[in-house]
């Protein structure tokens, strides 16, 4: 299976779907929740989908509805523009990489398989994770694998990847993972992986910086009343959104115009960020980490 879509019922229930309604699908990928969004649209309304990974078009059905743009979200107001469907009704962006990215080895996310050194979501990018882990000085991969993967012992990691540069280059996904190996305890190797290949993902895509630029977006492109739904994957993520949503800014301090009025686009539907339950968890395992966070856009109606 291509994806199993994650929180997909109180993601669309959050769009508080209009059947006459333009909806954005900012990430496709397998088309789970792009689908649910077509069932509840009548004739007349659309859905814009973009996935900046070409592989992610297979899933594209067969409707007169859907638009798919295979490109970056942090183009989503020039594309929508050029596709003149805007304003809009709702936006839904489900972050990250698809189960298929991470699944098919030659892409590079995984750390379960051997693969090249890539972890680009799309092909229109030039840098890859060889280049991050091959160029960047020892401070850069050092701060890289402390802000983006949150790890304690980035020194360690950053130092003898590049003691060991010297000899060979970086190719594959194995030799970077036995690189560091000596700065990782056995006992808690699968996690602490998975937290260096985020890391690197995250700079690789420049996953926080693209996401700022969408959601700063999201407040000129929706209606007046229209829905933001955020589903991310890990803290940093889900720190800018929930800022963003109710403070305006990334920092998380409410700001006042002149009059004394907050400069906030958005309120939040729900105060708390909602969850997968048990049961979800279970039958799909990349669910664990999910939060959901649901807005609407403030204004005359
Ligand atoms: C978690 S998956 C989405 C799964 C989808 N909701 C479903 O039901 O199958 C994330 C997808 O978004 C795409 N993506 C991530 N960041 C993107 C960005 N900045 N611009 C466009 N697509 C992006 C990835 O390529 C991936 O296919």
């Amino acid at each position: 299976m291509y994806h199993n879509p994650v929180l997909l019922h109180k993601s669309i229930e959050g769009l508080s779907i209009c059947p006459d309604g333009i909806y954005v699908d900012a990430t496709f990928g397998g088309g789970g929740h792009a689908r649910a969004i077509l069932q509840q649209l009548g004739a007349r309304g659309r859905l814009v989908a973009f996935d900046q990974d070409p592989e992610a078009e297979v899933n594209k059905p067969e409707d007169k509805r859907i638009i798919f743009v295979n490109q970056n979200f942090r183009y989503l107001k020039n594309f929508l523009r050029l596709y003149d469907v805007l304003p809009v009704d709702g936006i839904l962006a489900d972050l990250g990489v698809s189960s298929h990215q991470f699944d098919v080895a030659k892409r590079g996310f995984s750390t379960r398989f051997d693969g090249p050194l890539d972890m680009r979501m799309g092909k229109h990018q030039n840098l890859t994770a060889a280049d991050v882990i091959n160029t960047y000085s020892e401070d850069e991969l050092n701060q890289v694998f402390r802000l983006y993967g949150e790890i304690k012992n980035s020194r360690c990691m950053a130092k003898l990847i590049c003691a060991q540069r010297k000899e060979k280059v970086f190719k594959t996904t194995f030799e970077l993972e036995a690189a560091v190996e000596k700065c990782i305890p056995p006992t808690r190797k699968n996690k602490m992986l998975a937290m260096l290949f985020q890391a690197i993902r995250i700079e690789v895509n420049q996953e926080l910086e693209v996401l700022k630029s969408f959601l700063e977006q999201t407040a000129d492109i929706l209606k007046p009343g229209g829905r933001l739904v955020v589903i991310s994957y890990h803290s940093l993520e889900d720190r800018l959104v929930k800022n963003f949503i109710k403070t305006g800014n990334f920092e998380g301090k409410i700001k006042k115009d002149f009059f004394g009025n907050n400069l906030v686009d958005f309120k939040p539907v729900v105060n708390k960020v909602i969850t997968p339950d048990e049961e979800e968890i279970t039958q799909n395992s990349r669910a664990r980490s999910a939060k959901l966070r649901i807005a609407e856009k403030i204004g005359e109606q």
